[in-house]
């Protein structure tokens, strides 16, 4: 059965201490209203900035739902590359997780499809999973080729995979126009490239592995939008971020499962 996620990308946000105090904040808020899905069935990751990996997978490692991700990894395992964190970076904190691609880094850093499929490659060698991003800007969408856009995105840095390690891989559906907009997807929007998305996975891997592939949507989620955006038959929870940093709101959002 492929898992649900609620998904935190922090971002560029919180210092240390502000970071481990609010993932202390959704615990207590979780504790009070505990999710309705065990960890086989959901999960809840949390993707604060490099300095507080540590110190989130210390804070929630008795608690076998919540899982951490680092937001970003290089390319090469070690090297001259000052200022970058490999993946046996991320992995020495205990974090199990990376985005891969998200839109912030293609726009700000140049991230090509090349790049990303080495960094998918490099997450997987060292047994963590990628949530690889993907997702098209509003202009892309008036010209109704945001379906041969989020497909090229896919093919060219998840398609070398072969079906073993493809089925490690998270999919993160987040429409440029969407974040950090408050413009959401609406439900149907949402729901049409996600089967789109599983139709390649099919087409690609076969039936059996897209229906176990874990598609979340990312876009301006929050604690009133996500159980309906979450209800779609192929919308399997959230990549979210402004509304990550409020542990009232995002304990609502993991809370927003059927
Ligand atoms: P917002 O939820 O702030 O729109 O951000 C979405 C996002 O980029 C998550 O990776």
């Amino acid at each position: 059965m492929r898992k649900k996620i609620a998904a935190g990308n922090w971002k560029m946000n919180t210092t240390l201490q502000e970071g481990t105090q609010l993932i202390t904040d959704i615990l207590t808020n979780l504790e009070a209203d505990p999710p309705r899905q065990d960890a086989g069935e959901m999960l809840i990751i949390f993707a604060p900035p490099f300095i507080t990996l540590k110190d989130a997978v210390e804070l929630t490692r008795g608690n076998g739902q919540v899982k951490i991700a680092a937001q970003n990894c290089h390319t090469e395992e070690k090297g001259a590359f000052t200022g970058e964190i490999s993946v046996p970076m991320i992995k020495s904190t205990g974090a199990e997780y990376v985005i891969i691609g998200h839109s912030e880094r293609r726009a700000y850093f140049n991230e090509s499809y090349e790049m990303l499929a080495k960094k998918v490659d490099v997450t997987l060698k060292h047994g963590l999973s990628p949530i690889f991003c993907c997702g098209e800007k509003l202009e892309i969408r008036e010209k109704n080729e945001h379906f041969n856009l989020v497909k090229e995105q896919i093919e060219s840095s998840l398609f070398h995979l072969d079906a073993e390690a493809f089925s490690k891989v998270v999919i993160a559906y987040e429409p440029v126009w969407a974040i950090g907009t408050g413009v959401t997807a609406s439900p149907e929007q949402a729901q049409e490239m996600h089967a789109f998305i599983r139709k390649l996975i099919a087409e690609k891997y076969g039936m059996p592995a897209a229906e176990e592939t874990t598609i979340l949507y990312g876009g301006s989620v929050n604690a009133k939008n996500a159980s309906e955006l979450f209800a779609q038959k192929d919308v399997d929870g959230g990549l979210v971020g402004g509304a990550s940093l409020k542990a009232g709101d995002f304990a609502v959002i993991v809370n927003s499962f059927q």
